[in-house]
């Protein structure tokens, strides 16, 4: 393996541009990014300046135009769909800006959903994040019977519960109150601190955003 063994997530001139009508729109201009193993960097920057854009291409969800992406040493460039179904699967885990949670499970199966999928499903981890979370007493039940901030509480123990290597988290507390949105993020920065994970937050809070290694800010498609 190449010499950034422990480098999580590589991300080198990467661009990134979306059709709108006739014409081209340029979201990410050569973005250079690198994450290790155990670091914690956020992503900061105006709306639509690209910042779900790029968690979504080191997510594999989608690919990008140009430059190179790598997870854990595994190039997404010219993966295969099943490769970046598996690496979804079992090492990145993506708290979504819409929550995208399961309307026809409960609680605790939405929990489990993601841990389950790549066998790392463990009922007394799931508890502890539940009981984090502030989510015991709603276990059994749906996500359209959740406020949007449980419903976002919920997501991001979906993601934890599977104990992924890279964590890409998307305004994983801007549906929640101040100290709800801090204990959320003491419980990721602990689950990241006792697995080794690396994790990239995108974040409008500046506060919360000093609270990690780093800071990145996306503007005019490069990161500053
Ligand atoms: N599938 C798509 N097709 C066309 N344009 C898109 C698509 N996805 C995103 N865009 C455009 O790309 C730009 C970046 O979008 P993106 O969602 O990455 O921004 P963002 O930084 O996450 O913004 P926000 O803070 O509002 O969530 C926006 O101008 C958006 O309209
Ligand atoms: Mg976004």
């Amino acid at each position: 393996m190449e010499q950034g063994r422990a480098m999580l997530l590589k991300v080198e001139q990467v661009e990134k541009s979306y059709q709108s009508g006739a014409a081209r729109v340029a979201v990410l201009r050569g973005i250079d990014l690198a994450l290790a193993a155990g670091e914690t960097v956020a992503l900061t920057g105006e709306s639509g300046s690209g910042k779900s854009t790029c968690l979504h291409l080191c997510a594999g969800l989608d690919r990008a135009d140009a430059g190179r992406i790598a997870v854990a040493g595994q190039d997404l460039s010219g993966a295969s769909d099943a490769t970046l179904a598996r690496l979804r699967r079992d090492t990145v885990g993506l708290v979504f800006q819409q929550f995208n949670l399961i309307p026809s499970l409960t609680v605790a199966a939405n929990l489990a959903f993601q841990a389950r999928l790549s066998g790392r499903h463990d009922a007394d981890w799931a508890a502890r994040l539940a009981d984090r979370l502030g989510l015991s007493a709603l276990l059994d039940r749906y996500p359209e019977q959740l406020s949007g901030g449980q419903q976002q509480r919920v997501a991001i123990g979906r993601t934890l519960a599977a104990r992924p290597a890279l964590i890409l988290a998307d305004e994983p507390t801007g549906n929640l109150d101040e100290a709800t949105g801090d204990s959320v993020l003491d419980l990721m920065l602990e689950l990241v601190a006792e697995t080794g994970a690396g994790l990239l937050m995108v974040t409008h809070s500046t506060r919360l955003a000093a609270r990690l290694n780093r800071q990145v800010h996306l503007r005019g498609g490069r990161l500053a």
